[in-house]
């Protein structure tokens, strides 16, 4: 059994070298089985627009989304600390608008702490935050809210130029208060660069093992979406696979009528059935 995982722990964590696990997850069962594996945090990832709703992008996923999906996952955790993705739009507007939707995270759903994506250009929505007692995760390299800028799903931080913004970005992050800070699809010694510049522990996904924890996708991670397979990912079991078995199974049994058996049946008196007739 773990312990609680709260918003000082990622600090202590870091100190103590100890790595931080992180998943997405979506939904109350889902939710109910990575706390048993004992995972420290979660993320209701805005991926859950791909994973979960079927869109090509992950920049249709609204904030009523997000809350659906944030209160089932708190509802299943226990030990773990649930952060909520705040999805495109949601603190790009204004900082009164970043409260309002971050709090929603924090009141309605019940979450620990948000996550938004960027640098230099949301300091001032993270210092706002701060303020108003929301956890904060940041999130730089590749930021898929920013893809159509980008040109695609690329990794980030190659040349002098973008890998100093980033390293720049991460201590203008860590000045305004973040907890932590996903690195996304960054080369390795940039990300190491950043972890040990910063107090604040790193959290990468295709940034490398020299970060202070890893994030991943859980449908990547139980091999159960098939349209997207980044080199990053590692596949720990073929869900997929066993659920198109499973499911052929019944199909099959239905089909012949071996299920249900008579264990899966419920019987009534005789006498109660006669007058039926
Ligand atoms: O949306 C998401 O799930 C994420 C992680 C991949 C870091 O941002």
């Amino acid at each position: 059994m773990n312990n609680k995982f709260t918003v000082t722990s990622f600090k202590k964590y870091k100190l103590e070298k100890e790595k931080i696990t992180m998943i997405t997850a979506y939904d109350f069962t889902t939710t109910q089985l990575v706390e048993e594996a004992g995972i420290d945090t979660i993320l209701v990832g805005e991926s859950l627009g791909m994973v979960m709703l079927g869109y090509d992008t992950t920049l249709k996923v609204t904030m009523d989304d997000m809350i659906h999906h944030t209160k089932a996952v708190v509802r299943g955790a226990k030990n773990a600390l649930v952060i909520g993705d705040m999805p495109f739009l949601s603190y790009h507007v204004s900082v009164e608008d970043t409260i309002i939707n971050a709090g929603r995270f924090i009141k309605e759903a019940g979450a620990h702490a948000v996550k938004l994506e960027g640098g230099r250009d949301v300091v001032d929505k993270i210092e706002a935050l701060v303020r108003v007692q929301i956890p904060v995760i940041g999130h730089l390299g590749l930021t898929p809210q920013s893809v159509n800028m980008f040109g695609g799903f690329k990794v980030q931080g190659k040349s002098l130029e973008d890998a100093k913004k980033i390293l720049d970005d991460a201590k203008l992050l860590e000045a305004a208060g973040v907890c932590a800070i996903v690195l996304e699809c960054v080369p390795e010694p940039l990300a190491k660069l950043i972890t040990e510049s910063i107090s604040v522990p790193t959290i990468g996904i295709g940034a490398g093992g020299v970060c202070d924890g890893q994030v991943l996708v859980i449908q990547d991670v139980l091999g159960m979406y098939k349209d997207l397979q980044p080199k990053f990912v590692k596949k720990y079991k073929d869900l997929g696979q066993a659920t198109v078995e499973g499911i052929s199974e019944y199909i099959k049994e239905v089909k012949s009528g071996v299920f249900p058996e008579e264990k899966h049946t419920f019987k009534m008196k005789d006498e109660i059935l006669e007058k039926l007739y």
